[in-house]
């Protein structure tokens, strides 16, 4: 065991999927696994095996194509949910089973409706099971925070006697304060001894989280856990960008301690997460907000301009976050544009890029200069494609103006065939959905509808997102990319119907 590494524990694609509105396909998926092994991260959860076939499908496909982090299934203590998390990670060159049981008297009491030395057998029973079928097995002790501390040694002590190597220590309600969370930490590592690896989950409901993870590895653990931008249950989880530039920035502090994380990855893999679940960090946010390295005052750009160091502590470089953004046209080649890609970390396979080069025609001509982060949605569209069972070929809109009839005309292909229809609604948008809706004979029921502008000018592309419900589900998302906002609200919507398609 190094005790000097910082094991970084991503769960973006678990418990940052349970944040409201955060759901993503399997594509999506596994584009932000891929992303998060660039990143260096030890460890991804990639989902709760046994929460749906989707999410099952999912963690598998993930585990095929992952092969330097570990990639870890959740697991209730139940055989049938740890059978299904070590069927999951089967194809993964690295893999581990978390299973996890509540260990505070009220969680105990209301919602297991367990006696502690149940829940004491239980715990062991279940290691000891998923130690049978995988060798990497952690263990978390759900509510911790508001767990005895005797309680939670006693639990320790017989999953690692069950075969558990790593002990997980959740705050699951965000309830403590750093010193208090340093407390336990500190006593729960001399508890230890050694014997497995501590590690940290900290839920944001306090708005801190990340204090209380570094409070945490300051006192002996030696893994957090963490998401990109801080998503996740309710308030979220710790922002794995802020912990992780905190112990680089700050080794006058954490020295010898150290994280593998490529920092300079951390850029590219906050847009990658933003622009699949369409969830912004505000813009404020440490580390990766739109404004994190923005001097407004005079004060501070002259500081700046003499001195970066004056007012920052982090060089956007430090990020991955490259300044410079040079602008592409209708007259770049596939040259310079596949060099643009590459020094914004992408690699796309050769017909990746052939039709994301296509695309790049196809808005030059229609936006004059083309932005970094117009790149960045461009990519994100073609790395995340799911099968288009319904493509949008044409849309054509009418009479938005105040006492008319909007409606909207449309030609979608579908199975080499195409099909053209019509209809009217209460507004254009309205329209386009009814238009959509009867071509493909479903009825979509739009739960949330959120336009961007991706760069600036008042050419930018319109960055649409989606959440649809059919059949009366789960939201499904849908994303569209276009100068026309319409257009890229058609293709989002379709986008979502294909998403859902494709699941069923
Ligand atoms: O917050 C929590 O307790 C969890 C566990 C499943 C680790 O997410
Ligand atoms: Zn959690």
């Amino acid at each position: 065991m190094n005790g000097n590494l910082v094991k970084i524990f991503d769960t973006t694609l678990r418990d940052g999927e349970q944040s409201p509105g955060a759901s993503m396909n399997t594509e999506e998926k596994i584009q932000i696994a891929l992303q998060l092994q660039k990143l260096g991260v030890d460890i991804i959860e990639a989902g709760f095996a046994a929460a749906s076939p989707g999410d099952f499908d999912a963690i598998r496909r993930i585990s095929e194509q992952v092969d330097k982090s570990i990639v870890c299934s959740l697991a209730r203590c139940l055989e049938k949910d740890i059978k299904a998390a070590a069927d999951s990670i089967l194809p993964a060159r690295n893999k581990r089973i978390h299973i996890f049981l509540a260990t505070s008297p009220i969680h105990m009491e209301y919602k297991l409706k367990m006696k502690p030395s149940e829940v004491l057998k239980k715990a062991e029973e279940s290691v000891r099971y998923a130690k049978s079928l995988i060798g990497d097995v952690e263990f978390s002790c759900e509510d911790a925070g508001r767990s005895e501390i005797s309680f939670l040694k006693e639990v320790l002590d017989a999953v690692i006697n069950a075969g558990a190597q790593t002990l997980n220590i959740p705050d699951t309600v965000g309830y403590r304060l750093p010193n208090e969370i340093g407390d336990r930490i500190k006593e729960l590592s001399l508890f230890v001894k050694g014997r497995a690896v501590i590690s940290v989950h900290n839920h944001n409901d306090l708005g801190l989280a990340v204090a209380n993870s570094l409070a945490a590895v300051e006192n002996g653990a030696r893994q957090v856990e963490c998401t990109i931008n801080g998503l996740g249950e309710r308030a979220g989880n710790a922002a794995l960008e802020e912990i992780v530039m905190a112990i680089k920035t700050r080794q006058d502090i954490f020295s010898p301690l150290y994280t593998n994380i490529n920092t300079k990855e951390i850029y590219p893999t906050s847009k990658l997460v933003s622009l699949i679940t369409g969830i912004e960090p505000q813009p404020n946010k440490a580390i990766v907000g739109k404004n994190a390295f923005a001097h407004e005052s005079g004060i501070h750009q002259d500081g700046v301009l003499k001195n970066k160091e004056t007012y920052e502590i982090i060089q956007p470089g430090d990020i991955g976050l490259d300044n410079n953004n040079l602008v592409l046209g209708k007259h770049s080649g596939r040259h310079a544009f596949k060099d643009r890609l590459f020094s914004l970390g992408y690699t796309l396979k050769d017909d990746e890029l052939n039709e994301a080069f296509e695309k790049f025609k196809i808005l030059a001509d229609q936006k004059k200069e083309i932005f970094d982060d117009d790149l960045r949605a461009l990519v994100a569209e073609e790395i995340t494609k799911i099968p288009q069972i319904f493509e949008l070929v044409t849309l054509q809109l009418s009479d938005c103006n105040p006492g008319g009839v909007p409606n909207a005309a449309i030609t979608i292909k579908h199975h080499d065939k195409l099909i053209t229809e019509a209809a009217i609604g209460n507004g254009t948008m309205d329209a386009v959905f009814k238009v959509i809706d009867r071509v493909c004979g479903v009825g979509g029921e739009l739960k949330d509808y959120k336009v961007d502008a991706v760069s600036q000018g008042k050419d930018a592309l319109a960055k649409v997102i989606v959440k649809v419900a059919f059949d009366g589900g789960k939201p499904i998302i849908g994303h569209g990319l276009n100068v026309d906002t319409m257009y890229a609200t058609a293709q989002a919507y379709i986008g979502a119907l294909n998403s859902y398609m494709s699941m069923k």
